[in-house]
């Protein structure tokens, strides 16, 4: 006989229901969190049991689900032979659900792990424990479960008289007083032996107040034909709560996030304040990092060491260097930054923007497809757009490039330690030569060659006197 650990594991992950009580357009599966949709993180635990196959029933939005899981399934290194996807086409309940993932099953024997879609901070550690559990007792259904002081809603344990093996299921819904009077419920989870499992379901009845088929009455199936039933105890009830509505939903995005950041304090970055703070378990933070209240870091973002996050940024997709700081209420998307890059108050970094060390972008600056060589300056009310500004340039305060002339987008080319006096416009596509200038309240249209100074506006006269004579003016007039 094979020893128990090496037996052949198949999961089926119920995930077509619509999630009525979300009242939402979106299936509940789909529903983000942690940065991404629900059932990644399902099969993600699924996927931690090197299960020979995986089968997803879906329905509601399947083809959707179908891509997302597809996606997942990818990131996480599965062999796309691995998952396979069974269509419900009504949502006629758990049991009918799980009766559809048969033929997806084929032949094959051993055990068999159902898993609910809406149970997304499941661990793989948890799973593993509970078909150890199941394996060792040599039952033939192993239940995940756990005491809850308030068990609305899920379905109650109704454990024999010696206490040890489970008799059956009761939903809420059909539960008798005394039977809702039973704080150990169902998780949604269960290990059962694959050559049982389907007849017993399809033994069930549809006798129930929601008129479905259960995956629940597989127990009282099993167990009237003598075979061994038990439950496995989670001690964590926060792990294994389902999300049915959009407060489980908040709960279960929190637990996730803890998850997240007591990684990050675990590998050496302050938090400042766990409770709000956002970072998606994708994103990677260096040592030393401080991240402060309100910071949201998303997808692929990858920040150095020693780095400085502001209250009220949010990073998404963008690499930063070490030892950057990001003040208050910034904005970036896919864009780099080189060491000790300066961003902020209130900037806003968007896509294709490339920093390189030592930058600095002040407030209410704007950057897109624009790089800025080393140590350059952009520090107050500008948009740089289309733009390479080379190293060392001084970009004064309110310059614009205007990039975009009604149909098509231009280029401004900007060499190394030119100065841009504050208020001008570079109207592209126009290139400032090496070491130039610009002068205040130029509106540039023409190429400036390096080193030379380029003044573009009507020049001043002063009227000696004009004020005093006014006033005269006016006094006259009013005589
Ligand atoms: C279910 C259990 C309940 C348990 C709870 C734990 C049943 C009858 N009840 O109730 O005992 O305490 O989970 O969270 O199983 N689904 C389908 N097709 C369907 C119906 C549901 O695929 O026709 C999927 C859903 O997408 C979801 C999962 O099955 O991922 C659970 O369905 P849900 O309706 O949330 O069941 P609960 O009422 O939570
Ligand atoms: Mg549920």
């Amino acid at each position: 006989m094979t020893a128990p650990r090496q037996r052949p594991v198949q999961v089926v992950i119920l995930a077509a229901g619509q999630g009525k009580r979300m009242k939402s357009v979106t299936a509940k599966v789909l529903h983000p969190l942690a940065g991404r949709p629900m059932i990644c993180h399902t099969l993600a635990a699924a996927a931690g049991l090197r299960p020979q196959r995986i089968v997803l029933v879906v329905g509601v939005q399947s083809k959707l689900v179908q891509e997302t899981v597809q996606a997942e399934a990818r990131r996480l290194g599965l062999r796309p032979a691995q998952v396979s996807f069974a269509l419900q086409r009504r949502q006629l309940g758990t049991g009918h659900a799980f009766l559809q993932a048969e033929k997806a099953l084929g032949t094959a024997r051993g055990d068999v792990v159902v898993l609910s879609g809406d149970v997304p901070a499941i661990r793989a550690d948890s799973l593993r424990r509970l078909l150890r559990r199941h394996r060792s007792a040599r039952a033939q259904a192993t239940i995940m479960t756990a005491v809850l002081s308030d068990a609305t809603g899920y379905g109650r344990m109704v454990r024999d008289a010696g206490g040890r093996l489970i008799e059956r299921i009761v939903e809420h819904a059909d539960a008798t007083p005394a039977e809702r009077a039973i704080h150990e419920v169902n998780c949604g989870i269960y290990v059962v032996e694959r050559q049982l499992a389907f007849d017993a379901v399809r033994a069930g009845k549809r006798s129930n107040r929601q008129g479905e088929y259960y995956l629940t009455d597989l127990v009282h199936v099993l167990r009237g034909n003598g075979h061994k039933v038990i439950a496995h105890v989670h001690p964590d009830p926060e792990e294994v709560k389902g999300v049915n509505d959009r407060r489980d939903l908040a709960r279960a995005g929190g637990l996730l996030q803890q998850r997240v950041l007591d990684g990050l304090m675990k590998k050496g970055v302050t938090v400042v304040d766990p409770q709000h703070t956002y970072v998606e378990a994708s994103v990677v933070v260096g040592r030393d990092t401080i991240l402060h209240p309100g910071v949201m870091l998303e997808g692929g973002t990858r920040i150095g060491r020693a780095c400085q996050i502001r209250s009220g940024s949010r990073i998404v997709d963008s690499s930063l260097g070490e030892e950057c700081e990001i003040l208050d209420h910034c904005l970036l998307e896919e864009s780099r930054l080189g060491r000790k890059v300066r961003v902020g108050p209130m900037a806003h970094l968007r896509p294709g923007s490339r920093l390189a060390d030592e930058v600095r972008i002040g407030n209410f600056v704007e950057t897109k497809k624009t790089t800025l060589g080393r140590g350059s300056k952009a520090n107050h009310l500008t948009y740089l757009g289309d733009a390479s500004v080379g190293s060392r340039v001084n970009v004064g305060a309110g310059t614009i490039t205007c990039n975009y002339d009604g149909t098509h987008k231009h280029r401004t080319i900007i060499g190394a330690g030119v100065f841009i006096g504050s208020a001008s416009q570079l109207v592209a596509p126009v290139k400032v030569g090496k070491g130039a200038y610009i002068a205040a309240g130029s509106t540039i249209t023409s190429d400036v060659p390096a080193g030379a100074l380029g003044v573009a506006r009507s020049r001043q006269s002063n009227k000696i006197g004009w004020v005093k004579n006014r006033r005269k003016r006016i006094k006259r007039g009013k005589d």
